[in-house]
């Protein structure tokens, strides 16, 4: 726990104290009392080389309310446009005292590059690399399950849409299974189906209704288009939305108290209706907050290893 890079690292046990411990910061509505302020005197800085609105701002209030200050490096207001390396850039921030350093890049290896590089007391922690690994999106998006369903070992969890190109796909998958869910199913066209090899307990389903059946969390995912060199008619947003668009409709083979979730940035009218997105059934919101306590938890924990 001194970095986190994948979620595959974290034994079931880890993973249950992460999300009890961000189970209280709800408690109090993601404001810690004095006791929890445990970063005070820490500096994160976050250094996202692809966009981002929700981890970078979830990163940053969470490490403001446990006592931190924070840095934003922008990457077009940086050195980096001047050929600065990601390495040379955060060992000139180490000599500045920072601390912790949340990391997106598409580069895929990078984060373990990084964290060959830094200082002995420098935290790394994966915001997000390549289309591989997203583990705090996938922390979250466990608690928010945990808080709505009875145990993973008894619930289908569907994924649906551009799985390949899903960083967040894999992170829960590779969640899931450590929480050892019942049945994981990928639901993608044949485009977006993943190499299965990453999904080893998963089923791949083509067909939208048939996946769904008895889905206890459908996790809907956004077209990648940044990712796509050749955009096939399958993932013309109109086609696309006709075949494995969340409508209510479709929802109906699922189970009465289905939960429907996504990472987000989400595209309506293309993977997810706005009656879904808003409707009763949605936890998106939800997943947000549940961002903030999650980020809480682990940089508290990550911080307390460092004080015992
Ligand atoms: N879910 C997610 O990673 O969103 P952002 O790209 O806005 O951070």
């Amino acid at each position: 726990m001194k970095h986190l890079l994948y979620l595959k690292e974290l034994n079931q046990r880890t993973i249950l104290k992460l999300l009890a411990k961000a189970e209280t910061f709800l408690s109090t509505n993601n404001f810690p009392p004095p006791q929890d302020k445990n970063l005070q005197g820490i500096t994160l800085a976050n250094l996202f080389l692809e966009p981002s609105t929700r981890t970078r701002s979830s990163f940053q209030i969470a490490a403001k309310r446990l006592g931190a200050d924070v840095l934003n490096i922008d990457e077009q207001h940086s050195s980096r446009t001047k050929g600065e390396t990601i390495i040379d850039t955060i060992r000139t921030l180490e000599a500045m005292g920072v601390n912790y350093f949340v990391v997106r890049h598409k580069e895929r290896g990078i984060l373990s590059k990084i964290v060959a590089n830094v200082d002995l007391g420098s935290h790394v922690i994966n915001g997000g690399e390549s289309v591989d690994s997203h583990p705090t999106q996938g922390l979250l998006d466990l608690l928010t399950i945990k808080k709505h369903k009875k145990g993973f070992d008894q619930i289908k969890v569907a994924i649906v849409g551009d799985i390949k190109h899903s960083r967040v796909a894999r992170s829960l998958a590779e969640g899931l299974a450590t929480m050892a869910v019942k049945t994981l199913t990928l639901i993608a066209p044949e485009e977006f189906k993943p190499d299965m090899k990453f999904y080893p307990n998963a089923e791949h389903c083509k067909n939208l209704d048939q996946g769904l059946v008895n889905a206890d969390v459908v996790v809907a995912l956004r077209v990648q288009r940044e990712r796509i060199e050749s955009l096939t008619e399958t993932m013309s947003p109109d086609h696309y939305f006709e075949k494995y668009g969340l409508t209510m409709k479709r929802l109906e083979p699922c189970n009465d108290d289905v939960i429907v979730m996504h990472p987000g940035p989400m595209n309506r009218g293309v993977e997810i209706s706005d009656e879904v997105a808003d409707g009763a059934n949605s936890v998106i919101r939800e997943q947000i907050t549940n961002g903030i306590a999650i980020r809480m938890a682990l940089l508290s924990m990550m911080q307390a290893e460092v004080m015992k």
